[in-house]
């Protein structure tokens, strides 16, 4: 399989057009067989629900190449059942876990091409989501929705790679108590946005939210949760109804505890102790693992010492430890890996 012709080194974060997309639609209560088209386009009513009322649900996962040349992806099923988890509250019909999982190999085999080869620092980003279709104009669910994934090639999420990042409390919330922080609904990133804006025009990379109860304990930022070490070289992970359930942290923290031999904490974690952490780091798929040198707390700068220059030897080895499991240099754990080709 010739790769496209891509100077895979110097990708950001962006979507470009790939060859094939999975699409299945669901109408009068059951979803088509579905399949892979090559239009990039959607037709939809003036009036979608996804339009209206922002009824939409999405997940993200990456496909890697593996230093013996096979195309894998990394946990699928987990992102399968999270959307399960996000489109029920949003009332959109789920789309099962066995089909997920199929319609990620599917377009990812048909876009071999564009899966960025082993070693080039670029993955392959799958792109699930679920929305609303058909007209609504009273607040009610729509009656009819698409499913579909496209994937796209990408480089680093924050520009300056692996470069520790400045990141700000957020004077905003990113979830409502009770609300929807925990599922991957755009409505979540749609109200971040004014958020991200003012902190780039600022000069930060990201917003830390606090917990907005009280305003006191840290949750997330607005694409990836966060983590901690602490000076004896252990793992701190905030724990909170209303951040996302990222499949990274969870996979962190087995390989912490299973492969690292280091001691896993998670509780609350409050803003005003984190000072006295040597290591902080923002974990996702996008973010893979992503240091921060400081917190601008409206003027009070949190210092994480041990990622001043680069990041911390306990993040390093945590994601040396996990990209080594996603791209075949280490053994992963029993049904970590689902071999595409
Ligand atoms: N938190 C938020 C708000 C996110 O958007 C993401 C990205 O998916 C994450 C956390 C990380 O989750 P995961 O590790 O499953 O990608
Ligand atoms: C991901 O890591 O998959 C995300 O969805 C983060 C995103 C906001 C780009």
């Amino acid at each position: 399989m010739e790769k496209k012709n891509i100077d895979w080194g110097n990708l950001g974060f962006a979507y470009h057009v790939t060859d094939y997309r999975y699409v299945s639609n669901y109408k009068n209560g059951a979803w088509d067989e579905g399949g892979l088209i090559t239009d990039d386009k959607i037709v939809m009513s003036e009036d979608a629900g996804v339009l209206q009322y922002a009824q939409t649900v999405f997940e993200g996962l990456k496909a890697y190449e593996t230093e013996d040349g096979h195309i894998v992806c990394f946990r699928p099923d987990l992102n399968a059942e999270r959307m399960e988890g996000s489109a029920a509250r949003l009332e959109i019909p789920v789309f099962p876990k066995e089909r997920f999982i199929d319609a990620v190999k599917q377009v990812v085999k048909a876009n071999e091409a564009w899966v960025p080869p082993y070693g080039s620092g670029a993955t392959l980003y799958i792109r699930p989501y679920s929305f609303g279709i058909s007209p609504v104009i009273g607040v009610k669910p729509a009656d009819e929705y698409q499913f579909r994934i496209f994937v796209t090639p990408v480089g680093p999420y924050f520009k300056g790679g692996a470069k520790p990042i400045v990141i700000k409390v957020s004077d905003f919330d990113r979830a409502a108590p009770r609300g929807t922080g925990h599922i991957k609904a755009g409505l979540n990133y749609a109200m971040s946005l004014h958020a991200i804006v003012t902190a780039h025009d600022e000069g930060y990379a990201e917003n830390v939210y606090l917990d907005p109860a009280t305003r006191t304990k840290i949750e997330e930022t607005g694409g990836a949760n966060t983590i901690f070490v602490d000076e004896d070289g252990n793992l701190i992970v905030p724990k909170s109804e209303s951040i996302l359930p990222s499949i990274t942290r969870r996979s962190l923290v087995y390989v912490a505890e299973h492969y690292l031999g280091l001691k896993v904490t998670e509780r609350e974690v409050f803003l005003d102790e984190v000072g006295q952490y040597p290591e902080m780091g923002l974990c996702g798929t996008a973010a893979v693992i992503s240091p921060v040198a400081k917190i601008n707390d409206h003027g009070r700068e949190i210092v994480f010492r041990d990622n001043q220059e680069k990041m911390g030897p306990v993040l390093q080895k945590l994601y040396d430890t996990l990209t080594g499991i996603q791209m075949g240099r280490i053994e992963a754990p029993e049904g970590w890996i689902c071999r595409i080709d």
